[in-house]
């Protein structure tokens, strides 16, 4: 299950991200993929804020993994933006996933995914080609996998505003 979407700013990714926290669960992957630059930490950050989370969310370049417990589900953000610590990076994300209930996000994801549970939503941001607007991203969410295919009517819905033409 594939939705397309398109944001025109970075207020709109980050209202995405708040419009699926609603649907996460205690143990849900959640993996971000696109380039520097497409809006990985933004959505992280709507999603941070739609589960009521307060604290700051920035890239865990040099932690490694952020955790955010203020939400209803804490967040374990991690960012394998070094290759050489894929393995330790996701490692570590998925210990935290184990120990603590929480929803864990990685940004990043390409070099991971096949390092992650099968079950996991994926989300792809793009940008627009150079010349078009420098603002806009498509965001591509796959539900992966049968605890994200039941959700996949609910994540229709809740995105539906960011649907082009619809
Ligand atoms: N539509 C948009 N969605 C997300 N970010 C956007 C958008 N338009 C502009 N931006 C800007 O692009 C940058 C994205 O940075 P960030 O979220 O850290 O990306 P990444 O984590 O993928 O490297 C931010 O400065 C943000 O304000
Ligand atoms: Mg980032």
């Amino acid at each position: 299950m594939e939705l397309v979407l398109r944001t025109g700013t970075a207020d709109d990714t980050l209202a995405v991200g708040a419009a699926i926290a609603p649907l996460l669960r205690f143990h849900d992957v959640v993996v971000l993929t696109g380039e520097l630059g497409a809006g990985k930490t933004t959505l992280v950050r709507g999603i941070a804020s739609g589960l009521g989370a307060s604290e700051h969310v920035a890239s865990p370049t040099f932690t490694l993994v952020r955790e955010y417990v203020t939400g209803r589900i804490p967040i374990a953000h991690v960012d394998v933006f070094r290759l050489d610590r894929v393995q330790d990076v996701v490692d570590l994300g998925l210990d935290e996933l184990e120990d603590g209930a929480c929803v864990l996000i990685v940004e990043w994801g390409d070099a991971v995914e096949e390092l992650l549970p099968d079950d996991r939503l994926r989300v792809e941001l793009t940008t627009e080609e150079p010349t078009a607007d420098p603002e806009a991203r498509r965001i591509v969410i796959t539900a992966v996998g049968p605890s994200w295919l039941e959700r996949a009517d609910e994540l229709a819905i809740a995105t539906d505003p960011w649907r082009p033409g619809t």
